[in-house]
């Protein structure tokens, strides 16, 4: 069969998830004017874990947001789940992002007025998911703070924090999780108990997984590894050659 959508793949291979491709991106305005993304191609396959490494302001959480739809390219075109971005309204884009895209961020992002239970059933609800409260309470229990539903963010220690987070991004059932530095704001061992829980969550519902990480251990847990320079691609490797690099 001819293939007319640009995420089909050879015969036999499940379909990419996230197809990037020619992406230029500039951001900030007059001599602030930075060329952040410089022709940028990727693609990331159905349930691959991919980790994004690179020096900092080299672009990652830059690219990191043009997959999650928080950013629009100047140029090139991002496919999600067969779904171009450049076809879809700024409201349209919204709604597929709550449906399809988790994020999760260094600095957990949690709205401060609001409980745990609602930082997660709110966006469901807004969503459009049907039993959002019970879907959230699950979802929470599942990364262990069934006891802290109630609570709010200031009275959650900062991995717990960041469990909700996650909880919040795993809640839709989307495609794809991306997540940004998520132990950047944690100790080692509380960092290590979140990564450990976001490739346990991986395997279980085999959702695309996109992590940015300066740490190199980390990174090596993934299927395969992007480093980026000054906003281009520098090289792709699985982790095993990342290793006899370092
Ligand atoms: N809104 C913006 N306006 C201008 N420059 C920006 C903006 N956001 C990021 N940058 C610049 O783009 C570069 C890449 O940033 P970023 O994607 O955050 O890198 P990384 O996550 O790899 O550290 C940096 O030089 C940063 O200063
Ligand atoms: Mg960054």
């Amino acid at each position: 069969m001819d293939s007319v959508i640009t995420t089909s793949s050879p015969a036999g291979r499940a379909p990419d998830t996230i197809v990037i491709t020619d992406v230029d991106l500039s951001l900030g305005t007059g001599a602030a004017r930075v060329h952040i993304l410089k022709d940028i191609s990727l693609r990331v396959g159905s349930g691959e874990a991919l980790g994004l490494i690179g020096p900092s302001g080299s672009g990652k959480s830059t690219l990191l947001m043009v997959m999650a739809g928080l950013e629009r390219p100047d140029s090139g075109e991002v496919v999600v789940s067969g779904t171009s971005f450049n076809a879809l309204s700024e409201d349209e884009l919204a709604r597929f992002r709550g449906r399809q895209v988790g994020i999760v961020f260094q600095s957990f992002h949690l709205i401060p007025t609001m409980t745990a239970l609602e930082n997660v059933s709110v966006p469901l609800e807004l969503a459009g998911v049907p039993d959002a409260a019970a879907r959230a309470a699950r979802e929470l229990a599942s990364v262990g703070l069934g006891e802290r539903l109630h609570h709010y963010p200031t009275q959650l220690s900062g991995g717990e924090q960041q469990r909700v987070a996650l909880a919040r991004a795993l809640a839709p059932d989307p495609a794809i999780l991306v997540a940004d530095e998520p132990t950047g704001n944690l100790d080692e061992a509380t960092g290590k108990q979140i990564v450990d829980l976001l490739f346990a969550k991986h395997a279980e519902r085999g959702m695309t997984l996109v992590l940015v990480t300066h740490d190199s251990s980390l990174a090596q847990r993934c299927d395969r590894v992007v480093r980026l320079r000054s906003g281009r691609i520098d090289s792709t490797a699985p982790p095993q050659r990342l290793r006899a690099e370092a």
